[in-house]
Formats: C-alpha cells, sequence, structure tokens
C-alpha cells in the first residue's frame, strides 16, 4: 500500500490528505506542536491518516508532501528526507516569511532555497498555485473531460515522474514546468498562480492584492473553481514574466 508522508497539516497538507485517502492511501500527518495536537483532525480524516513527527512522516512517505511556512523551512527533518520525492508547496509571503535577501534579489528561486537545506532530497514543485479550497474542488479522476492540470517542476527527472504519479493518483494532470529555477513561472503574482483556477478571477485578484491590509486570518472569496486543462496552463506558464519579487507587498 502506498503511503504519503505529509509535513505541515494546515490548509494544503489537509487538502492533500483528503485527496490521499479518498484514492486508498496511508498517510502520515505532522505539524509542529506534535502528534498528540492532532488527534481532532486525524479522527476527521479517517482511519488511513496517523499523527506522527516530522522525522516520522519523512521516513514513512514513498512520497512527502512539505506545506509549512517558509520562514520554518530549515526545521524540516533533512537527514530523513534524503533520497525522498517531496513535494514542496511552499510559496514565499513577506508578510507572513518576513525578507529574505536572496529571493528579493531574484537570485534563486523558493524551492532552491528549500532545497539548499534538504540536500539529500529530490525536491519537485508543486500545489503551490493552487488554493487549498480548489484542490478539494477541482480534483477528479484519471480521464474526467473536466480534469484540472497542475504544474510541476524539478531537477530529478525519476522525481518528476513519480510526483506527476502522485498527483495523477490525487486528481490531476501535470505539465513540466522545467527545472527548480524556472518555477516563478508559477509562484504568486504570475498568471498561473491561483486566479487560474478561479471561476471569478476577479474576486481573487483584488483578494490577493488586499492581502497586506486583511489581518492575520484573511477569508478568501468563496470560489466553487473553474477546471483548468493542460493546454491553457502550458500557455501561462510559457507567456509568464518573473514577477519583481523585491516589490512584493502580500
Ligand atoms: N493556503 C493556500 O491556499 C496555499 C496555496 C498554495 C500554497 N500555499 C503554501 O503552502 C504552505 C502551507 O500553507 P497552508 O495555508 O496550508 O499553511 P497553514 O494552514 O498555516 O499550515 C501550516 C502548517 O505547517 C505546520 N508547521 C509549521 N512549521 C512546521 C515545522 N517546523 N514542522 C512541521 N510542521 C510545521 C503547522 O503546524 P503547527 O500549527 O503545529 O505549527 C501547520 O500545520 C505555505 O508555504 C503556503 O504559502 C498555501
Amino acid at each position: 500500500m502506498a503511503t504519503l508522508g505529509i509535513i505541515g497539516s494546515g490548509n494544503i497538507g489537509t487538502a492533500i490528505a483528503r485527496l490521499a485517502v479518498a484514492a486508498g492511501m496511508d498517510v502520515v500527518l505532522a505539524n509542529s506542536r506534535g502528534p498528540e495536537s492532532l488527534a481532532g483532525k486525524v479522527a476527521e480524516l479517517g482511519e488511513r491518516v496517523r499523527a506522527a513527527t516530522p522525522q516520522e512522516a519523512a521516513r514513512a512517505g514513498d512520497w512527502v508532501v512539505v506545506s509549512i511556512p517558509l520562514d520554518r523551512y530549515r526545521e524540516l527533518p533533512a537527514a530523513e528526507l534524503a533520497g525522498k520525492t517531496v513535494l514542496d508547496t511552499i510559496n514565499y509571503y513577506p508578510i507572513r516569511d518576513g525578507r529574505i535577501e536572496v529571493l528579493d534579489a531574484e537570485e534563486t528561486t523558493t524551492t532552491e532555497l528549500v532545497q539548499g537545506h534538504l540536500t539529500g532530497a529530490k525536491l519537485v514543485k508543486a500545489f503551490n498555485n493552487i488554493s487549498a479550497f480548489h484542490i478539494a474542488s477541482l480534483a477528479r479522476p484519471a480521464g474526467a473531460a473536466d480534469r484540472t492540470a497542475l504544474p510541476i517542476a524539478g531537477n530529478d527527472p525519476e522525481a518528476n515522474v513519480a510526483a506527476a504519479a502522485l498527483i495523477d493518483k490525487l486528481g490531476f494532470d501535470t505539465v513540466d514546468a522545467g527545472s527548480l529555477a524556472e518555477t516563478w513561472r508559477f509562484e504568486p503574482e504570475t498568471p498561473a498562480y491561483a486566479v487560474a483556477y478561479c471561476a471569478h478571477p476577479e474576486a481573487m485578484r483584488a483578494f490577493l492584492a488586499d492581502l497586506p491590509n486583511a489581518g492575520p486570518t484573511p477569508s478568501p472569496p468563496d470560489d466553487p473553481g473553474a477546471p483548468l486543462p493542460a493546454g491553457k496552463l502550458r500557455t501561462l506558464l510559457a507567456d509568464a514574466h518573473r514577477p519583481p519579487v523585491a516589490d512584493r507587498v502580500m
């Protein structure tokens, strides 16, 4: 039986855990406060899910999703993640993470930064450009006419294939967006980021623009999601221009 390790049990980690359970996978879920704090969540997600430490989730996973705030990435268990295919959902939000000079200077990408800590892991950027509620609403079985595509990017071809196979099981097609250096093509403020999956893109644009004023727990617009086919995503990725990260206000 395939096992998915998930480090980070928030919006994204939980949405992915739900899809993994629906796909018949076992899930080992971790946060920073310890397995006991996940009792309620594990009960809600069902018997295929168990709570663990980040180290245990890393060891147990055939794949491991890391989905934590960027300012905590140095706490990820590098030794246990060595050799693993690691799906990285992490984005850089200066209002949450503080300013990070190498990202502001566009010397590197968020995922390259995380890869620099997880030296032995095979990182694949994924699930970072779609809102958690759209992960839930847009997942479809393989072959569905209205299936949505997600970009992936990584430096290890075998890990990219493994990540695509996982994402297919979870309910999405994938489009290869290149190496970790190319992940800016679907980071915040690009056309493939968040609004691309919205039924009402203007409301999401307004929400994202207002994030600096929205307080600690912003409420995103209630949007059912709109399927994004692979061909359209390919065009968005190819036409993307690198956003000026130093100007990012969210
Ligand atoms: N929300 C979205 O729609 C969305 C979309 C795309 C990408 N992202 C990105 O995906 C990441 C997760 O987003 P989110 O909205 O799911 O965040 P979130 O709801 O704030 O959840 C963050 C999770 O990370 C855990 N965590 C923090 N530090 C940790 C550590 N050192 N070890 C293990 N777990 C740790 C937290 O556990 P504790 O509560 O125990 O501290 C919590 O479970 C972020 O980088 C975000 O920018 C989010």
